[in-house]
């Protein structure tokens, strides 16, 4: 084949499918994959302050009807280490900021043993409303929420996010698997945007777990001496 008529070729393939295309676009056909792009990105604009702002305000979802604060999130905003559990408690729901219950405390004394403070890293949950009677985030409250934490993530830069438990640990690898098969190893953050700077996530048991089963507190502590040896040489 010449130059030409491979030329000629590709532009009529290029033709046909942008024609495809339009045809599913005028069908509607594409419309749930642009909407999960658009709502992905849709606070782009926002600084974390606007967007903290912007999440005071939030009746996106059903949890707003019966929250008393939204909890955004706290600590350093430039923070190398990021927590991020599932969604706030009755006590979280009360003051306003993340983990300062019972695990929340534990959760305190875990980023003591490491040398830092709560003011050292950043601290969030995926939902910042709390659900009814702490039931388990719903999807559609995750799918509307979420964009909130993918922003932050976006705007703090962490070099390594900790999961705590299953919830979050899902949501920010995008996978299926639990948090027992999950944990202890370094994974790649599944948002991260071309050309950023890719935070490694490390999977570990949620702070109310340990509360119930003191027995994987090594464990944990195992895993957050990976951090700690990983943010020495990154
Ligand atoms: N559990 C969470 O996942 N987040 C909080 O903020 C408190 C308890
Ligand atoms: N199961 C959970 O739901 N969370 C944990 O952190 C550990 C086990």
């Amino acid at each position: 084949m010449t130059k030409d008529a491979i030329k000629e070729e590709y532009l009529q393939l290029a033709a046909t499918v942008r024609e495809h295309v339009e045809e599913q676009l005028q069908l509607g056909l594409f419309e749930a994959e642009i909407t999960e792009t658009e709502q992905k990105s849709q606070y782009a604009d926002l600084n974390l302050t606007a967007l903290d702002a912007d999440a005071q305000s939030c009746v996106k979802c059903g949890l707003h009807q019966g929250r008393n604060t939204v909890v955004f999130g706290v600590g350093n905003p430039d923070a190398d280490l990021m927590f991020v559990g599932e969604a706030p408690g009755a006590d979280e729901d009360r003051q306003g900021e993340p983990f300062v219950g019972r695990a929340g405390q534990l959760l305190t004394r875990i980023i003591e043993a490491m040398q830092l403070t709560r003011d050292d890293v950043y601290i969030a949950n995926v939902l910042k409303c709390r659900p009814p009677d702490n039931r388990n985030p719903a999807p559609d409250e995750v799918e509307t929420c979420s964009p909130y934490l993918l922003r932050q993530i976006e705007l703090i830069q962490p070099k390594v996010i900790v999961t705590l438990g299953n919830f979050s640990a899902k949501m920010l690898l995008d996978t299926k698997t639990g948090i027992t098969a999950l944990r202890g190893k370094f994974y790649e953050y599944a948002y991260a945007k071309q050309d950023a700077h890719v935070p490694v996530v490390m999977p570990t048991y949620h702070p109310a777990y340990l509360l119930r089963n003191p027995n994987a507190k090594k464990d944990v502590w195992e895993d957050m001496q990976q951090v700690m040896t990983y943010l020495e040489q990154n």
